[in-house]
């Protein structure tokens, strides 16, 4: 059976937007282990726009899943997230004015950074997956720079605008995923910008056991819950 790991860094936008101290991410984690979540992903941002430090570990401390944490090729970063120790981490690109995470880690070009992070954060029992594009050649790379799994970028998948571009993306990520189960024994894993429609196109490739899934979950729940919290405040102003 696949995995779903609910990515829980909008939970904490909305919190960042107020500077207050709700909503909790580590209240949404009691709520995704109760639904069946199989694991909590975060992502610590250098500019701390949504999750913080103390969320991952209150996340690591109270939740029993397995918390993965995505983090930039940076010594900073690898060193906080080596300290916090949680059971995975992904790492992936980040530039600092993207809105969200711009295509795969380029880890040709950033061979030695990736390198050393994957050696670090392994050193501390923490396993890595690599957040790349679905293309062998990079794959191969990954595995030489032994990486325990890697995740596919879904992006140009997801923001296919017509039935062929999507075929073409699904042909690629399934080709990618086909290459590297006959040749290695990696975890392969998908994700970003997957929701309520797409998944269902991207879901029937076999080699994929994970998908992390944080933005349309977390939209979502916005609408099954709006009804409820109208009523509740109404009830609160006794004008219901
Ligand atoms: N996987 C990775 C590596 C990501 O960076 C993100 C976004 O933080 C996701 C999955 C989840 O993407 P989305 O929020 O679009 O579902």
């Amino acid at each position: 059976m696949v995995r779903l790991g609910v990515n829980l860094d909008h939970v904490a936008t909305l919190r960042e937007a107020r500077k207050v101290n709700y909503p909790s991410p580590l209240k949404a984690a009691f709520i995704a282990e109760e639904a069946g979540a199989d694991g909590i992903t975060m992502h610590l941002r250098q500019d701390r726009r949504h999750i913080q430090e103390r969320d991952i570990e209150d996340v690591i401390k109270h939740i029993s899943l397995p918390v993965n944490v995505e983090l930039a090729i940076v010594p900073e970063m690898v060193d906080i997230v080596s300290d916090l120790k949680p059971q995975h981490c992904c790492l992936v690109p980040e530039r600092v004015t993207e809105i969200t995470t711009e295509g795969g880690l380029n880890i040709i070009e950033f061979e030695n950074e990736t390198g050393a992070a994957i050696e670090k954060l392994k050193s501390k029992d923490i396993s890595v997956s690599l957040f790349i594009e679905p293309e062998i050649e990079i794959i191969k790379k990954g595995v030489e720079l032994g990486t325990n799994a890697i995740e596919f970028n879904t992006s140009l998948y997801s923001d296919s605008k017509t039935p062929g571009e999507r075929n073409i993306q699904i042909k690629r990520i399934q080709k990618a995923a086909r290459f590297t189960a006959e040749n290695y024994s990696l975890e392969i894993h998908a994700g970003h910008g997957l929701n309520y429609t797409n998944v269902k196109f991207i879901r029937d490739i076999p080699e994929i056991i994970e998908y992390n899934i944080g933005h349309s979950i977390i939209s979502r729940s916005v609408f099954s819950g709006l009804y409820n919290a109208i009523i509740e405040m109404k009830k609160l102003l006794r004008c219901l």
